[in-house]
């Protein structure tokens, strides 16, 4: 009888076990670099980005979706961990958190720790000593991190000048056929993903891979067939090229990123705030559109193949900007700052069977050819199918809990106070509940508080932090023994509101009694944050509590408790 017992239950065990691999999700991570949401389906109807557009339509798109810090390595370590700056201790691009902070299960090491194979592809963790010289693996990955072999004439003279000596300039479209390495990281980088896909179709084995594009990220090196898409005459300026009224300098970035480039470094443009030559900011923002059709190409080779392989039925894709982008807004550009612009990036989650039906393969992704003339495409025409589109408050950091939700594998609980020692928890909220409530009111019961009554965020929370109140090269991207003060931001329906106070770095700790400078902006009459109105006499009592608020921080805008 034991022996029968012992034998049902080792039966029920590993019936058990294929049972759960078997509602497991694979995941398709995509990330893309310095990609504001300056895409069709966001309603920009001069941008061509169909395979974008239609994921969108297929998926759940937010609408406020936002990073906690606007530069790489931060942001990413944020959302790869499921913490906060202050909890990653990562505010630059030279640190890495394991070293500095505590050695965290991040997000693809979960998976991993599940039986997933984790596979990095291009940038998903900021290289080089952000991520310990290794993209965190052996922590977070099963095989080391894939970088295309063209990664390494990023930093090279591989754009034609107006003379045809190569440069090294912002503004780069190339001929593939003549280019350096003869073709460009995003395409490699794609084929080796596509490539990864059909082995996984073919060994059954769960899956998390995180596909990271560079472009369009600086420089703006591109096929040059992509400009085509973009004639001169549809460009347009920013609307709000100037320095925001009343704006404390410490809130402004040099943009020395942009500096860097020949093209741009070549102009001799005056330090800290004067500003790029109309005709550049043109040519600028043509051709970050140019880099972001480019970028949707190869996001539409990676989901029609996953489709085709026919994995994806059972994968999760979730689709995000590592932050946005200034491209002339304010006066201006890359990112660096607490601005909307800079903070705000394009999410998008894919759900099999829930954010869209299920199809057999090849019907879910097929891939669309903005390049292909005999299409005649028609961006405003591009979001077919109904998809979803949500404007409740979701952060990045929100990521790491919703993916294992809705993969299947355990939910890392809310962190407590000081977490360094703990290397499950995170700082971050699975925002499920808003995926349900948009996806599944009709099916009432699922939904415990579906319509007016659901209760959701009130904040979210962003930093940026400065070696002191006058703009200078190392206020762009402060390494942490630069860094003096710390501005911390929270966006609320109606406010942004901005603090910008004394930061030990040493001691790792904010000095909330030393207040350097105020921003406050009022969507209802300055949507683009073009006023600050912090130490206007009327807005007094607004400002008192908008600073509660933001000191209480994310813990208090949580949704209650049931
Ligand atoms: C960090 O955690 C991993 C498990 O995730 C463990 O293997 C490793 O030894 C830890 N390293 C340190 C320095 O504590
Ligand atoms: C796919 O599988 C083949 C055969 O095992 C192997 O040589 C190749 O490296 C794999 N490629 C990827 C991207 O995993
Ligand atoms: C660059 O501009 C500054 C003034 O902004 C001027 O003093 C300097 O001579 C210029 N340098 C070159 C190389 O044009
Ligand atoms: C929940 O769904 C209702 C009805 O679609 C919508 O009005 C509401 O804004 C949603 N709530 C959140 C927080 O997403
Ligand atoms: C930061 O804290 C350290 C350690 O307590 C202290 O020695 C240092 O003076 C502090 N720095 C500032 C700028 O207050």
């Amino acid at each position: 009888m034991a022996v029968l017992l012992f034998l049902l239950s080792a039966i029920l065990a590993v019936k058990a076990g294929v049972g759960d691999t078997a509602t497991r999700r694979n995941v398709l991570f995509l990330v893309v670099d310095d990609l504001r949401p300056k895409l069709g389906c966001y309603g920009e109807t001069n941008m061509v980005t169909p395979n974008i557009d239609q994921f969108a339509s297929k998926s759940v798109m937010f609408e406020r979706a936002y990073v906690q810090q606007a530069v790489c390595s931060p942001s990413r370590t944020s959302f790869l961990t499921g913490r906060r700056p202050d909890t990653t201790r990562i505010f630059d691009l030279v640190h890495y958190f394991r070293h500095l902070a505590g050695n965290y299960t991040t997000l693809p090491e979960h998976f991993k720790n599940n039986g997933y194979i984790t596979q990095s592809v291009g940038k998903i963790f900021h290289p080089g000593a952000a991520s310990g010289f290794t993209d965190d693996y052996p922590y977070s990955w099963s095989n080391q991190a894939y970088h295309a072999p063209t990664k390494k004439y990023t930093s090279k003279k591989i754009c034609p000048g107006p003379d045809g000596t190569l440069t090294h300039s912002a503004v780069c479209p190339v001929d593939l056929k003549t280019v350096m390495g003869g073709s460009l990281p995003d395409i490699q980088n794609t084929d080796y993903t596509i490539e990864f896909l059909k082995n996984r179709s073919m060994d059954h084995k769960p899956f998390f891979v995180g596909m990271g594009y560079h472009r369009p990220h600086l420089p703006f090196a591109y096929p040059k067939e992509y400009l085509d898409l973009y004639p001169m005459s549809k460009i347009k300026l920013a609307p709000n090229p100037y320095y925001p009224a009343w704006l404390p300098e410490v809130a402004w970035t040099p943009w020395d990123e942009l500096r860097s480039y020949d093209d741009v470094g070549a102009m001799n443009l005056s330090y800290p705030f004067g500003s790029v030559p109309i005709d550049y900011q043109y040519k600028l923002r043509q051709s970050y559109s140019a880099a972001a059709s480019y970028t949707d190409a190869q996001v539409g080779r990676v989901l029609q193949a996953l489709d085709q392989y026919g994995l994806a039925d059972n994968t999760v894709i979730t689709f995000h900007g590592d932050h946005g982008w200034q491209l002339g807004e304010h006066g201006e550009w890359c990112k660096h700052t607490n601005f909307d612009i800079a903070t705000r990036i394009p999410m998008f989650v894919h759900v099999p069977g829930v954010t869209a039906k299920k199809t057999p393969p090849g019907r879910m992704f097929p891939f669309i050819d903005a390049l292909d003339k005999s299409l005649k495409f028609q961006p405003e025409k591009s979001s077919l199918g109904e998809g979803y589109s949500s404007d409740a408050f979701v952060e990045a950091v929100d990521l790491y809990a919703t993916i294992s939700e809705l993969a299947g594998v355990d939910v890392p609980p809310t962190c407590p106070e000081n977490p360094f020692k703990i290397p499950f928890c995170t700082e971050g909220a699975s925002f499920v509940p808003v995926i349900k409530n948009l996806t599944m009111t009709s099916r009432s019961n699922d939904v415990t508080s579906a319509g007016n009554s659901f209760a959701w965020k009130q904040a979210i929370f962003s930093q940026y932090p400065r070696p002191g109140v006058h703009p200078g090269h190392t206020s762009v991207n402060p390494v942490l023994d630069d860094i003096n003060i710390m501005g911390y931001t929270m966006r609320t329906v109606d406010h942004r509101y901005t603090e910008w106070i004394g930061y030990n770095h040493t001691t790792f700790t904010a000095d909330w009694s030393k207040v350097y400078a105020r921003e406050l902006y009022i969507y209802s009459s300055d949507p683009d944050e073009d006023v600050n109105v912090a130490e206007v006499p009327a807005f007094k009592d607004l400002t008192v509590y908008l600073t509660e608020q933001l000191r209480a921080g994310w813990r208090s805008a949580l949704p209650a408790q049931k």
